[in-house]
């Protein structure tokens, strides 16, 4: 064998292997490096704002300070019912748990009035955001399993289940769903009524004063809504969305989603079972195709 040739073999050799190691690399890039979510037509960057929580839910934002609040649980308490609440300030990335809420696990927000409610198994309290506290405002004695508002303040009472409506000062029975028990209730902007319990999920029409069901099979975990008025459905199977993906559609196939909330901006935030997480738009999606050479 002369020299000439030897060399050539292994450049040969050589060229092979980087063009393989090449490739390798390639292969592996489009699952290790991409982390985005498809919503619909569009990519969205995941960004982790905060992990290690025990399924963190009942996401809200207060829009006028960008603050996240929501329940959780400690990852390591035995029971499931040992909830607290915590906020997260989206601009700043500070973390801090509500203090002298017993059971704290709803949160409603009147952002005209900047108004932040909080539940837990001892009444209902009003954030102070000046003095970072909670102070009871009604129903104590009460537990409550869930809150809402939309013009006045609902909640839902537990063990009973039952939705309560405030008026004048003082809580009563809504007198349309007396009979039964409800889990979640929305009511969107354009007044239609969103409820689920353990039978499943319904629409109440109101001038019919009728309920229609939507699903006897989704299990849900929170009904909430977008800066611009579209209602999302968080539930054991994915995410449904109402509004401009023309009608009730799902929207994310994503089973282990807990909480849906938006940001200021209108960005995306979840949960799932430890983490809290903001959903970026993104030009760019995730091609499984490897790239031409
Ligand atoms: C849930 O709501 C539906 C529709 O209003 C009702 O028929 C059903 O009895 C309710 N389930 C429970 C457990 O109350």
């Amino acid at each position: 064998m002369d020299f000439k040739y030897c060399l050539k073999k292994i450049k040969m050799a050589c060229k092979l292997c980087f063009l393989f190691t090449i490739l390798v690399n390639v292969e592996a890039v489009p699952e290790t490096a991409c982390n985005r979510l498809k919503i619909g037509d569009n990519w969205y960057d995941k960004e982790l704002l905060w992990s290690n929580l025990g399924k963190p839910c009942n996401l809200n934002v207060h829009k006028a300070s960008n603050i996240l609040f929501f329940s959780y649980s400690l990852p390591e308490s035995y029971s499931d019912i040992d909830f607290q609440l915590g906020h997260y300030n989206l601009d700043t990335k500070e973390f801090q748990t509500i203090a002298g809420i017993r059971g704290g696990c709803s949160v409603a927000i009147d952002q005209i009035n900047d108004d932040i409610f909080l539940g837990g198994s001892d009444g209902i309290y009003k954030y102070n955001m000046m003095t970072r506290l909670a102070d009871l405002y009604r129903e104590k004695g009460k537990n409550i399993w869930s809150l809402f508002f939309r013009k006045n303040l609902f909640y839902i009472s537990y063990p009973d289940q039952k939705l309560h409506i405030e008026y004048d000062g003082k809580f009563a029975k809504v007198k349309e769903f007396e009979n039964i028990e409800i889990d979640h209730f929305h009511v969107t902007g354009s007044n239609i009524i969103y409820y689920a319990n353990k039978t499943g999920l319904f629409k109440y029409d109101n001038d019919r004063m009728e309920s229609e069901t939507v699903s006897e099979l989704l299990v849900v975990r929170q009904i909430t809504e977008d800066n611009e008025g579209d209602t999302y459905i968080c539930t054991n199977v994915g995410v449904f969305a109402d509004g401009k993906y023309e009608g009730f559609k799902k929207i994310l196939d994503m089973k282990n989603i807990y909480g849906i909330t938006f940001d200021r901006d209108n960005n995306m935030i979840y949960s799932d079972e430890r983490n809290i997480v903001k959903l970026i738009y993104s030009l760019i999606g995730c091609d499984k195709k490897l790239p031409q050479w």
